[in-house]
């Protein structure tokens, strides 16, 4: 992992909630079985309904070569793996998060900010970027290696929270949300079209799939309840809640074309 100094980097504050509850995550799944895997993996983006309507507009054939750039523990790409005849790459900064999408849905995933994606130029025809450029103050550096390790007319799904007007505290700790004239401006500026957008409906998930990501939760609140670091990640994860629900934040989704 890069060093705090490093704007790619995620503050320490996001340690508890991506790389420590990352592991207890792995844990308790394993503990509850593996059709927990995909629902509690997701918990970043959290939604099948978003996911959908990023795929269905990514042109993704058998085969695609497909980046799920800040994978989290890998919940999305192993959706994607499922739901089409592809195996996505992983890149996430946190290590107990490369670990358990590893172990968890048998991706290949690196260790690796966005802004310094280890891959050779035009290496993927498909991306996807889930609730991250929200998490870094550099969008603008994760952007542009996005592009480059993409192809010429290679298509970018994004969610992405976004703030047209200051939030009102409590602030979850670490997070940078841009607007959304901010996100349009830095997708033209890094060399990407959008083409389509809109805003998800987060709570559209089935009901099994909520049922069981919320029993991952339990587990983890069961085994690790009393650790700082969970606290800590709950707090910040029931802000970005909170923020939600008041419509201060809103999950944006686009889709867009690498020129
Ligand atoms: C809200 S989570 C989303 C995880 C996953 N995409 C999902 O939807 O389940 C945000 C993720 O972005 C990662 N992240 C933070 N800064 C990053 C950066 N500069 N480059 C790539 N990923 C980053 C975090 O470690 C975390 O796993």
């Amino acid at each position: 992992m890069t060093g705090p100094e490093d704007d790619a980097a995620p503050a320490d504050a996001m340690e508890a909630e991506f790389d420590t509850v990352a592991g207890w995550t792995e844990e308790a799944v394993r503990a509850l079985g593996p059709e927990h895997a995909i629902p509690a993996g997701c918990r970043g983006t959290g939604s099948e309904g978003a996911m959908r309507w990023l795929a269905d507009r990514l042109a993704l054939e058998p085969g695609t070569r497909f980046l799920d750039a800040g994978a989290g523990v890998g919940g999305p790409a192993g959706w994607l793996a499922q739901e089409r005849e592809l195996r996505p790459v992983c890149a996430e900064p946190m290590v107990a998060a490369v670990r358990a999408s590893r172990r968890l849905f048998g991706l290949p995933s690196v260790v690796a900010v966005s802004q310094r994606l280890p891959f050779a130029d035009g290496s993927f025809e498909a991306a996807w970027c889930l609730g991250v450029l929200c998490t870094t103050s550099d969008k603008a550096g994760a952007l542009a290696d996005l592009r480059r390790t993409m192809t010429e007319g290679g298509r970018l799904g994004l969610l992405v929270f976004v703030a047209d007007a200051p939030l009102p505290p409590p602030l979850p700790e670490g997070n940078d949300f841009p607007s959304e004239d901010e996100l349009r401006r830095l997708l033209a500026g890094a060399g990407f079209r959008l083409e389509e957008f809109a805003d998800a409906d987060l709570g559209d998930s089935p009901e099994e799939w909520t049922r069981r990501a919320d029993a991952v939760q339990a587990e983890v609140a069961r085994r690790h309840g009393a650790d700082p670091a969970f606290q800590q990640a709950e707090e910040n994860s029931g802000r970005v809640g909170r923020l939600l629900s008041h419509g201060a934040l809103r999950a944006w989704l686009g889709v867009a074309v690498a020129h």
